[in-house]
């Protein structure tokens, strides 16, 4: 009988093929129609268009193009910037009148300590040709430090990698950072990718389901008014009329991290989408709540990293002298779609989407080049359940229902949301409390997590080893959160953000119309935090227990109270509740959850507003700057306050709680939540 054998190229075809027939079911099935872009990756599975690959010299330029029948993209040499991007007949993507390194690439920002902050744009020094066949062409540009660049460019080895498969409409991108032993101190800010796309075509932004809009151009941002912040801009002559009048500011679309996986751009003609695809979070820093940018006016698309955004230097890099590091960031991917009809961008979106879930599924990837880039194989899983008990709520344990369990590098409880050089893992459990974490790289971590509905922090005190290939089994854990004595009464949902509360409505003159829909994060609108002053004109908030609403009468942050043009003064606000009686057995404890705080310095007294010695001082706390930048929330901040029954009456009793700074409009906090406990029982 005749042995058969089928070499790696046969199989190729075949599962190729296979695939494709199942892809043509599926479209078929969702009744979305095969557009140029699938037909194109049946061409590139048959081998028909194989990737080229071509550098080009000339006087000023050294370039190399790789093109694989779907996308053409060129790179610098040996820099490694994105020059230019051609598809479906649009023959420059990329904003072609920016000069070269200014179109599409990575930078940093850095210091060295006590000195100037540098932006740099990661250039490469060193470009190789990693792999080359019919199927995967792999690019780095990189660069070794010395002591040399001392100063001059961030003490970083960088890789920079950009990978074009056959089939694919895009490409991947990632690098690997690294220090060595030896190396100076440091500080890093941020690291990203930036993309400046051509703006007489891609006039339309898409980063969820209903944050989608006609943006304004750069020139209209010009010809504006400028706002309180640089970046916010009334838009009083733009060239589409439709847009007069409104705020624009690129903080207003900022995402979560768990939610940032897919946003960008579309042109109407030809009907072109350009999107950020991230298919993990691995790489990102501080946890899944922590807020970054997405895309905005520009147009521009970024790739974030690492920043300070919604949290300030509290989650910067920084390495000190001798200090080794490495980390792998991304592979994102850069995809491009296209749609038979104009005026259609529901559709691009849709395809984007289903593209994100297709690259989140194939997470890690298997293609990439880089040793330092983890397959599956190589990585490990942590999977177990998560109770919590709380004898004031229920006797018996309960399940923490949807809780964020994530691991992080070791430390104390809440660390990794300032947590900023190592990898994360986070995944939401089920309701029964369960979680399974997957690929996660070999290495030392604690289990972290928190429960919506539940204060604090949960911490696992055991050191988890990952390793490769490896499965850990948790035993059942069980979270106790902060509890001395029954509730009394409670103010919002301990959720870590202020959205519950009372956002108010924009002034008429400032408004975003994305935000204008009730049922769309209204509180992304500009100037919201000067309301305050309107609404509570004569005195300050009073809010009665078991009177009050919060979703009506307790206004979403705590801001310095504005009396003339330049001047603020701190607010003071009252809690207003009645005791039948005192327990003197035994302490009460306020609970004071914060969802942000910037620059502020947060007073808390029982009955005596004059007491000298506040309940609680936080001292000048947080530089988030999440009023100002429209985020609902920031850092998670948690206090307990003892309060001895001698402070308290029979009766009527006031909480008085003053943010003591108002230089000002933007220094004040964010509740999340707040408690009284009575003593235990
Ligand atoms: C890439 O560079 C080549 C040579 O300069 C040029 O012909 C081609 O149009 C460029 N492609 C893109 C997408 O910029
Ligand atoms: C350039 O990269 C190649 C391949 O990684 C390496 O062998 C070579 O040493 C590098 N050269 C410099 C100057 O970094
Ligand atoms: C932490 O996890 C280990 C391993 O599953 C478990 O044995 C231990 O009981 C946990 N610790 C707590 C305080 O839950
Ligand atoms: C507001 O948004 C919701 C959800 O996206 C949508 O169903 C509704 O039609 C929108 N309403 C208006 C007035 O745009
Ligand atoms: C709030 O109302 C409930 C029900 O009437 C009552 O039991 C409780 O004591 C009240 N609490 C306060 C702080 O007034
Ligand atoms: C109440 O708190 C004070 C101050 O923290 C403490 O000294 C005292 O022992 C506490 N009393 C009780 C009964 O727990």
């Amino acid at each position: 009988m005749e042995q058969v054998t089928w070499n790696r190229r046969q199989w190729g075809f075949l599962v190729g093929c296979l695939g494709a027939i199942l892809l043509v079911f599926l479209l078929a099935g969702s009744g979305y129609h095969v557009n140029t872009t699938s037909r194109r990756f049946l061409e590139g599975v048959k081998g028909q268009k194989s990737i080229e690959v071509k550098q080009y010299t000339d006087t000023h330029d050294q370039l190399v193009m790789v093109d694989n029948g779907i996308v053409q993209v060129n790179f610098s040499i040996p820099d490694g910037h994105v020059l230019g991007i051609s598809y479906n007949g649009i023959p420059d993507i990329l904003d072609h009148h920016n000069v070269r390194e200014d179109r599409g690439y990575w930078d940093v920002v850095w210091n060295k300590p006590k000195s100037e902050r540098i932006f740099e744009r990661i250039a490469g020094a060193n470009f190789t040709i990693i792999t080359q066949n019919e199927y995967q062409v792999e690019l780095s540009f990189s660069k070794i430090w010395d002591t040399s660049l001392s100063g001059k460019s961030v003490a970083l080895n960088i890789d920079k990698r950009y990978v074009l498969r056959s089939g694919n409409s895009g490409y991947y991108s990632y690098a690997v950072f690294e220090r060595l032993e030896g190396w100076p101190e440091e500080e890093i800010d941020q690291i990203r990718i930036v993309y400046k796309l051509q703006s007489d075509k891609f006039r339309y932004m898409a980063l969820s389901d209903e944050r989608q809009r006609i943006m304004p151009t750069m020139d209209d941002r010009v010809n504006g008014q400028p706002l309180a912040f640089p970046e916010a801009v009334l838009l009083t002559n733009p060239a589409d009329s439709q847009l007069k009048g409104e705020v624009d500011d690129k903080y207003q679309y900022s995402s979560k991290t768990e939610n940032n996986k897919v946003h960008g751009w579309i042109s109407n003609n030809p009907p072109v989408g350009f999107w950020i695809i991230t298919p993990s979070n691995e790489f990102r820093i501080a946890g899944p709540t922590k807020q970054e940018l997405t895309s905005h006016a520009g147009p521009i698309a970024l790739s974030m990293f690492v920043s300070c955004h919604y949290a300030g230097k509290d989650v910067a890099m920084l390495f000190e002298e001798g200090e080794p590091w490495k980390k792998v960031f991304g592979p994102i991917f850069v995809y491009l779609n296209s749609a038979s009809s104009q005026n259609n961008p529901g559709q691009l979106w849709e395809n984007a989407k289903e593209q994100m879930l297709s690259e989140v599924s194939s997470w890690p990837y298997k293609f990439t080049q880089s040793k330092d880039f983890l397959s599956s194989d190589q990585r490990g899983t942590v999977a177990g359940q998560l109770l919590v008990h709380d004898r004031y709520i229920d006797e018996k344990l309960m399940h923490a229902k949807s809780a964020y369990v994530g691991l992080a590098a070791p430390g104390e409880v809440g660390s990794w949301q300032r947590e900023s050089k190592g990898y994360q893992f986070w995944t939401q459990a089920d309701e029964q409390g369960r979680f399974i974490i997957k690929n996660i790289l070999p290495g030392n971590y604690n289990l972290y997590a928190w429960v919506p509905g539940f204060i604090g922090d949960y911490k696992n005190d055991s050191k988890i080893t990952v390793s490769p290939g490896g499965e850990v089994q948790m035993d059942v854990l069980v979270y106790e959160p902060p509890r001395l004595g029954p509730t009394l009464w409670e103010i919002g949902i301990p959720d870590r953000s202020a959205e519950e509360f009372y956002v108010p409505d924009p002034y008429p003159n400032l408004i975003n119309k994305l935000y204008k829909n009730q049922s769309t994060e209204k509180f992304r609108q500009y100037g919201l935090w000067a309301r305050y002053a309107d609404l509570y004109r004569e005195h300050d908030l009073t809010y009665v227990i078991n009177t009050s609403d919060y979703r009506k009468d307790w206004f979403y942050a705590h801001v310095s109270r504005n009396i003339n043009d330049q001047k603020y003064e701190p607010a003071t606000w009252k809690i207003l509740f009645d005791l039948k009686s005192v327990n003197n057995n035994g302490n009460y404890t306020l609970r004071l959850a914060l969802a942000s705080a910037n620059e502020a310095n947060l007073e808390v007294r029982f009955n005596d507003v004059k007491a000298q010695v506040a309940h609680l001082r936080t001292g000048v706390i947080g530089r988030e700057n999440a009023i100002a930048r429209h985020g609902i929330h920031g850092l998670y901040w948690f206090y307990s306050i003892g309060v001895g029954s001698d402070v308290l009456q029979v009766g009527k009793n006031i909480i008085y709680l003053t943010q003591t700074r108002s230089k000002n409009p933007f220094q004040g906090v964010m509740y999340d939540y707040l408690r009284f406990e009575g003593p235990p029982n």
